[in-house]
């Protein structure tokens, strides 16, 4: 169950599979009215289908978070359709896993417009509205790679560690209101992330062994709604994350290139 008594529109985006998924499903069933946005319309469609069964309010918009022209028109007929958007879940992402050098440059603009400019202009288009009404949400789902900036994932790490500053001043702007701004920092979690980096490289991605399920993944994440709280661990044990590199970086210098061999072909998560 979420911290709000009332039922709230929620827009969720990366919510045809994974973690958004469940997050809308969840939602849904608490009562929220949701909006799901991803590029897949069928996935989208399956999945409301589902929830409109079950009972609950959800509609979704398909949209290619990584095409300026798509994204504006996304906002618009938001804008359009809904009064207000009181929780806005920034949960898209890709990631791809593979030495940069090597990393497809299409590939690279669209992680870089989706796990960043999407997550600004959704941000600057919902948040003033909050400021007038002097309430709202907006939680930022990054990852624990951006507090490791480690071999073979460095673009990924690097757009979430845009993501942790962007997100930690926003919060900062928006101190002596009733807006809260959540950081949300997941470690591995069991979902198409890694499925993609497999099939397309065969191999098996360092820290999959560790990932928790969507399940427990989205009940944390759940946990933040209506809550005050800045920065968020799923699980809460990799806060020690951030020590990692500043404490264990010239091993990783080391380790790294037994993890991510310079010959590895790279692959889309
Ligand atoms: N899984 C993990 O271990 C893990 C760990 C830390 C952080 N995270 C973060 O958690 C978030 C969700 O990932 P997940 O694990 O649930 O992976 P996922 O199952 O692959 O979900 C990613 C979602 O993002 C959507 N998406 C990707 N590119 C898009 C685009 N250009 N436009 C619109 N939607 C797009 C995908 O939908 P379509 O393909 O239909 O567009 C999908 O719904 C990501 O931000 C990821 O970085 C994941």
């Amino acid at each position: 169950m979420t911290g709000l008594n009332t039922s709230k529109t929620i827009l969720i985006t990366g919510a045809s599979s994974g973690i958004g998924q469940a997050l809308a499903e969840r939602l849904a069933a608490d009562g929220h009215e949701v909006l799901l946005v991803a590029r897949s319309s069928e996935k989208l469609r399956v999945i409301v289908c589902g929830i409109k069964e079950r009972g609950g309010h959800s509609h979704y918009m398909a949209a290619d978070l990584a095409d300026k022209n798509g994204l504006d028109a996304l906002v618009g007929a938001i804008k359009q359709k809904y009064q207000k958007i009181d929780l806005l879940i920034n949960n898209a992402g890709i990631g791809w896993y593979g030495h940069f050098a090597q990393m497809p440059w299409d590939t690279a603009q669209s992680l870089v417009l989706t796990n960043m400019l999407a997550l600004v202009k959704l941000t600057h288009a919902f948040l003033p509205d909050m400021i007038t009404r002097n309430e709202g949400q907006i939680i930022n789902i990054s990852s624990i790679a951006g507090d490791l900036p480690v071999q073979g994932v460095i673009l990924y790490a690097s757009s979430k560690a845009f993501v942790n500053n962007f997100t930690k001043a926003l919060a900062r702007e928006m101190t002596g209101t009733k807006i809260k701004i959540t950081l949300v920092k997941p470690g591995p979690v069991l979902t198409n992330f890694y499925n993609h980096a497999n099939e397309s490289n065969g191999y098996h991605i360092p820290g999959e062994s560790l990932g928790i399920t969507v399940e427990q993944a989205s009940r944390t994440i759940i946990k933040c709604i209506g809550s005050s709280r800045r920065v968020v661990y799923v699980p809460g044990y990799f806060a020690f994350m951030p020590w990692v590199d500043r404490l264990l970086g010239p091993v990783i210098d080391r380790l790294g290139p037994m993890i991510i061999p310079a010959d590895k072909k790279g692959g889309v998560y």
